[in-house]
């Protein structure tokens, strides 16, 4: 099992979650969040101009899912997230190492 954490930007999270649920994710975790990339949250570069950071709203995705769902999963985000323009987002993918389903006590992919 993986846990894909993504970030995209919020006015994108209902297309998002439709899209997700017609590949099959049955489940995630949505989290209200501020962060930063590459462009410290500004939407240009001053060059060699030192500037404070900004923290710019986005929502965070936690998803569970089986290892062979992974890649179209991934592409589906990459798909419906995607603007082109600087701050869509970042997917990152990490080894999950045991899941539970508390009602029934099913452990591994069954609680996924
Ligand atoms: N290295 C990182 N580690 C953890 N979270 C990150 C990292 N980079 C970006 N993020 C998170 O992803 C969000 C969106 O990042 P963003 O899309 O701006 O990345 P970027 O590398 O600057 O790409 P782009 O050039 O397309 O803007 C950030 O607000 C932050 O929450
Ligand atoms: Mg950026």
């Amino acid at each position: 099992m993986k846990l894909i954490i993504a970030t995209i930007k919020p006015f994108k999270l209902e297309e998002v979650r439709q899209a997700l649920s017609d590949v099959g994710v049955t489940g995630m975790m949505v989290t209200e969040i501020k962060g930063y990339g590459a462009q410290s949250g500004h939407t240009e570069i001053y060059r060699g101009a030192e500037y404070a950071v900004n923290f710019v709203p986005k929502i965070r995705l936690d998803i569970v899912a089986q290892d062979a769902d992974v890649d179209p999963i991934l592409d589906t985000i990459q798909a419906t997230a995607k603007t082109g323009k600087i701050g869509d987002g970042k997917i990152f993918v990490t080894n999950v190492e045991q899941a539970v389903r508390v009602r029934t006590g099913e452990t591994g992919t069954d609680a996924v």
